[in-house]
């Protein structure tokens, strides 16, 4: 079927950065009849209160963007976390849909299915070919798990259960604690404290404390600012000090990209019910990580000294998806990497 005018669908996760962008990007075209449970009201780990909702709900079509989600430091210390919590999750809401006899879902997995040393770029073919990531292996799995939970209801039930494999994603709602931030706000917030530190202003630094959580003390140090965050060293250059080597390749889309293409391939993909239902969904370009941070340090305006922690990890030396798939059905980004990091910008000064 599809996703078709006057549906009405639900969006799990819809307070996460993802599902906040599904939410909106549904609305912006028309779908108005939305129905979202925070984790407190309904947590999907559970399977007798996920079954209650879906018998006493009418959906038509489902978005799975609930997940247990994190950094390396998370999925390294909490492994049984990741994995059991996102194969409940998902067996939960994919078999809940299935017995409610809804037809249509997508599921978010993430582009750490692929092998760790997967050829790149890394195409769809590629997975089930290598060992993963030892790190996030329990967290892939459970990804693993839920494609493969959705091509096989799509085989023995007709169903059309969709998998997309986003690539590292960033824009409105990023989370910028800098204990466990992905990169991009994690470097916006980097510049922007290092700019207010060069401009001595100690209020907005303290503000932004209060707004986005503890400054950790390395930076403090970086940019002058005192342990207890009450006053600027005088004297002192502010500096902004980035982990690794700063030529590691990433690839970065902006998450109101994966909105759209959540909703595309929702629209207008239907794969054969015994082939791949999952498609990567990524820009197909990449920078170093020194090229992305030296467009947001212009973007920021921090006009200091930027130096490389070269004893940090850099991580595997590159990561790109290959969205050929994607793109054959007509979806590209719209975001350029520069128009993409000043709207992250712009929401991060805004919230
Ligand atoms: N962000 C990325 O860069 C990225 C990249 C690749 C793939 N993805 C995938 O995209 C999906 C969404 O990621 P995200 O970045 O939006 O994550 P997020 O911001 O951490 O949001 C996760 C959402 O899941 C909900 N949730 C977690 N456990 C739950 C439970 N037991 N019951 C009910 N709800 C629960 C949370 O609900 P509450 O808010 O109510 O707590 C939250 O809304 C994930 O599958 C992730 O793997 C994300």
């Amino acid at each position: 079927m599809g996703l078709i005018p006057g549906q009405r669908v639900y969006v799990a996760g819809h307070r996460g950065m993802v599902g906040a962008a599904i939410v909106r990007k549904l609305q912006a075209e028309g779908f108005n009849d939305i129905v979202t449970r925070t984790h407190h009201e309904l947590d999907l780990t559970n399977q007798a209160a996920v079954s209650d909702f879906f018998a006493t709900e009418a959906i038509d079509n489902v978005v799975l963007a609930a997940a247990k989600v994190g950094g390396i430091h998370a999925n390294n210390s909490y492994p049984a976390e990741f994995i059991y919590q996102n194969l409940m999750i998902q067996a939960n809401v994919i078999h809940g849909a299935y017995k409610k006899g809804i037809k249509d879902l997508l599921f978010l997995g993430s582009s750490c299915i692929y092998p760790k040393l997967c050829p790149q770029p890394m195409a769809e073919e590629s997975l089930l070919s290598g060992y993963l990531e030892p790190t996030n292996e329990p967290y892939a799995v459970a990804k693993i798990a839920g494609i493969k939970m959705c091509e096989s209801y799509n085989r023995q039930y007709g169903t059309r259960y969709l998998s997309v494999m986003p690539t590292n994603l960033y824009g409105p709602g990023d989370n910028y604690h800098l204990e466990n931030s992905h990169v991009i706000p994690a470097i916006i917030r980097k510049y922007h404290l290092a700019k207010l530190a060069s401009e001595r202003d100690l209020e907005s630094i303290q503000d932004d404390e209060k707004k986005y959580g503890a400054i950790p003390a390395d930076i403090k140090k970086g940019i002058g600012l005192s342990a207890d965050s009450t006053s600027l060293l005088p004297q002192q250059e502010p500096k902004v000090v980035l982990w690794g080597s700063g030529r590691a390749c990433r690839e970065f889309l902006h998450v109101d990209d994966m909105a759209a293409a959540c909703l595309h391939v929702m629209k207008n993909w239907s794969p054969a019910a015994d082939a791949p239902s999952f498609l990567n969904v990524g820009t197909g370009v990449d920078a170093t990580i020194g090229e992305v941070a030296e467009q947001i340090r212009r973007i920021v305006g921090f006009t200091g000294e930027t130096v490389y922690d070269a004893s940090k990890p850099d991580g595997t030396p590159r990561k790109l998806l290959d969205t050929r798939r994607i793109n054959d059905q007509g979806w590209q980004p719209f975001f350029s990497l520069d128009a993409g990091l000043k709207n992250a910008y712009e929401w991060y000064l805004q919230h």
